[in-house]
């Protein structure tokens, strides 16, 4: 398995049965307990000299990384940071009880039914875990493991494996876009609303299910490469198989794909080409995913840094964009708005009534692709989004879900170095919200001498199409 970031393991780990599952192990039996350090550098200072509160300082994050808890199922002690990593290959259904339903348990002991022969140890296993109890709880692997008389590794091995063989299901008739199709690489137009994969494997309603339905039962399952949030849409690529996987993994790593995105914001960035350099931190753990730029100072963060380029804007005055009352009023023709009445009349109109004093469309191309980077970094240059409800402004009349489009990604392909763009269309939605704002369009002279990724004046050129009017 290809060195990947732990996040994206998870999703491999759940819905990818043909990946070898030794990169998915579990740490070995019995971790080692708690012990205290030993410090074999002579030349650091010794405990002896430093204080007892200096001491009990440097200890805690020690201790809080390598806390251990029992995994319910196996029994196995396992650091608390890779406990769902552990439950992700050992216990699918008790990491997120709620998630796995009856009919889950049905289709386990379906497949179970018609795979294992009846009295194997396979099909014995998994009766007795997911045959449901009269108390409702699954039996842990120790207990059926004390029961059959095996080792409890041998029982969460066999049951991982079975469970990781389960081919998920297709979704034949859900509607997907191909972008762009070979050998090696499948690249999508998501849907906003569509969550990239299932809660997990057994379930259908994400997009990776209209792709086994679209690549067939029989091709290995391509793997999702980067992560797109669920109300985003736009451009998704796949591998078809471990080596392209493997390849395009290793450009996003190195930093070597560049993503552009098209984002409808309230308000306007203070320049046609700007710089966003924030940091992004965590916030909190009662928000979950929820993220935000540092503060001043603020240590932990994420270093990240974010191009916009502003195609399209409406600046102050309402949206009427300014002007002389006769240029408001062939503005309002233009738009067959109603011409008649006072300057301020004019200016309300072309405003669209929308109660957005300033709007803009912009072009964003994010340098690392943190979570929620394009959300956070469009509201610190003074325009958050549209229809964000976490960073942004909700305004319904608009658009309903966050206005942001995976425009392009630009990759080399992995085997034959050519350079690859892909192109998802802009959605109904956001160009309906484009045209609902009666944006102007920035002239490209006015930006292109700062443009620095490659191949955005022709995207700034293909977005600013969508504006309608002019
Ligand atoms: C997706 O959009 C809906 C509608 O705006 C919102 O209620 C929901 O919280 C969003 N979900 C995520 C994960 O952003």
């Amino acid at each position: 398995m290809p060195m990947i970031a732990s996040s994206m393991m998870m999703v491999l780990l759940l819905h990818l049965p043909h990946a070898p599952l030794s990169g998915a192990r579990p740490p070995p039996a019995g971790a080692a307990p708690l012990s205290p350090r030993t410090d074999p550098d002579p030349s650091r200072p010794r405990a002896a000299q430093l204080s007892p509160e200096s001491v009990a300082r440097r200890a805690r994050p020690i201790l809080a990384q390598h806390a251990a808890e029992r995994c319910p199922s196996c029994g196995e002690r396992v650091s608390q940071k890779k406990m769902r990593r552990h439950q992700a290959f050992c216990c699918p259904d008790l990491l997120d009880p709620a998630g796995w339903h009856a009919a889950d348990r049905a289709t386990v002991l379906e497949y179970v039914r018609r795979t294992y022969a009846r009295h194997s140890l396979e099909a014995r296993l998994m009766r007795l875990r997911f045959t449901p109890a009269a108390g409702g709880e699954a039996p842990s692997q120790r207990a059926l493991g004390a029961r059959l008389a095996l080792s409890p590794r041998k029982v969460r091995d066999t049951i991982a494996s079975v469970l990781h063989s389960i081919p998920p299901p297709a979704e034949p008739h859900a509607p997907l876009e191909v972008l762009y199709e070979d050998a090696h690489l499948l690249a999508v137009n998501k849907p906003a609303g569509v969550p990239v994969t299932p809660p997990h494997r057994l379930r259908t309603g994400s997009l990776l299910n209209r792709v086994i339905a679209h690549v067939g039962p029989a091709a290995p399952l391509p793997a999702p490469v980067h992560r797109l949030d669920l109300n985003t849409s736009g451009v998704l690529l796949l591998a078809k198989t471990g080596a392209a996987a493997a390849r395009v993994m290793a450009q996003f790593e190195e930093r070597r794909v560049q993503k552009t995105y098209a984002a409808v914001c309230a308000g306007v960035p203070p320049a046609a080409h700007t710089v966003v350099r924030a940091a992004i931190c965590a916030d909190g753990e009662a928000t979950g995913c929820r993220r935000r730029a540092c503060a001043a100072g603020e240590a932990g963060g994420l270093a990240a840094s974010t191009g916009l380029w502003v195609v399209g804007a409406r600046r102050g005055e309402g949206g009427g964009g300014g002007g002389s009352v006769a240029q408001l009023k062939q503005r309002c023709r233009e738009r067959g708005l109603k011409v008649g009445g006072r300057k301020a009349d004019l200016i309300e109109r072309l405003g669209g009534a929308l109660g957005l004093a300033e709007a803009s469309l912009l072009l964003a191309a994010p340098e690392q692709g943190r979570t929620h980077q394009v959300r956070i970094h469009c509201a610190e240059a003074g325009a958050p989004l549209l229809g964000d409800d976490l960073y942004g402004r909700l305004q319904p009349d608009v658009i309903q879900r966050h206005a942001l489009h995976a425009l392009t990604l630009l990759i080399t392909h992995p085997f034959d170095g050519k350079e690859l763009e892909l192109l998802a269309p802009l959605p109904e939605d956001m160009r309906r919200a484009i045209e609902s704002l009666h944006l102007k369009p920035t002239e490209l002279s006015s930006t292109n001498h700062c443009g620095s990724g490659p191949g955005w004046e022709h995207l700034h050129r293909l977005v600013g199409a969508s504006i309608a009017g002019g």
